[in-house]
């Protein structure tokens, strides 16, 4: 057993690197441990009972390496996963130990952003389906109208870095096409996959003058909050500026890729499950 006690940070791959990033820079007296689940990414169209096996038997790894908290960095595992884990697992397997995902901040804040009270949400298949945006922007934001649009081909061109081609344009207008088909009157447009903020830049030229909202410092902001108000967790997470990554696939392609998403090289180790 390890003797930091890191935050861990979860992803189906690449994703989460967006989050850690902003959580390192808000943060960056702490320890983390980043896990990418590349070996079985994407997650986003695969089941319920699936996504929900991959992810607990991630967390349980971080609990392994000894991580007082981890947060799930990824929409998919957090909607289709994390109630689950939280409610049935944790009193179980570890009751002193906490899981968190990216959906409950986001959807806290996210009314904030619209003046039309219509805001837009992109993200995989598994999310839209699980319908937990909708849900919870209700609790926060019952006067605002929600309107999703899955993305499926986003991750497979964002991980196979075609995220700047002339392939990413035809199928980034696509997918706002059909969510401006919904309502014209969006005009703010969550980016609910942890791997869209490398398409920002394309959806931005395909939605001008649309507010476009990514999560990383969202999640950053929050995490904040709760490491203030939950003292028992956070003076267990040890403080020395470190930084692992795991992928569960091969270590090159995640260090040749991961720096795109992290903005920062990365060296990797690899992690049989
Ligand atoms: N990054 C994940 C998310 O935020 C999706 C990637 C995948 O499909 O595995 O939903």
């Amino acid at each position: 057993m390890p003797s930091t006690q890191p935050i861990g940070i979860f992803d189906s791959g690449y994703g989460g690197l967006t989050v850690l990033k902003e959580i390192a820079a808000k943060l960056p007296q702490y320890d983390f441990i980043y896990l990418g689940d590349n070996a079985r990414a994407p997650y986003g169209s695969r089941s319920f009972e699936t996504v929900y096996r991959y992810t607990l038997e991630c967390v349980q790894w971080f609990f392994k390496m000894n991580c007082p908290l981890v947060i799930l960095a990824c929409n998919t595992a957090s909607a289709k996963a994390l109630r689950s884990i939280q409610q049935r697992d944790l009193p179980q397997i570890a009751p002193e130990k906490r899981v968190l995902g990216v959906i409950r901040p986001t959807t806290e804040i996210i009314g904030t952003f619209s003046m039309t009270n219509k805001i837009g949400i992109l993200a995989t298949s598994g999310t839209v389906q699980s319908n937990s945006y909708p849900i919870e922007i209700e609790k926060f934001f019952p006067e605002t109208e929600v309107f999703q649009q899955a993305c499926p081909m986003w991750v497979p061109l964002i991980e196979n870095n075609e995220h700047h081609s002339d392939g990413a344009d035809y199928f980034v207008k696509e997918y706002l096409d059909l969510l401006f088909q919904q309502s014209k009157d969006i005009d703010t447009i969550l980016l609910a996959c942890t791997h869209y903020p490398l398409l920002k830049n394309k959806i931005m030229q395909f939605a001008p003058g649309k507010k476009i909202v990514s999560q990383g410092e969202i999640v950053a902001d929050s995490l904040v909050d709760y490491l203030k108000r939950h003292p028992e967790i956070e003076k267990k997470c040890s403080k020395n500026s470190e930084m692992v990554f795991y992928t569960t696939d091969s270590t090159q392609d995640f260090d040749n890729h991961a720096s795109i998403f992290y903005g920062q090289k990365v060296n990797s180790k690899h992690l049989e499950l």
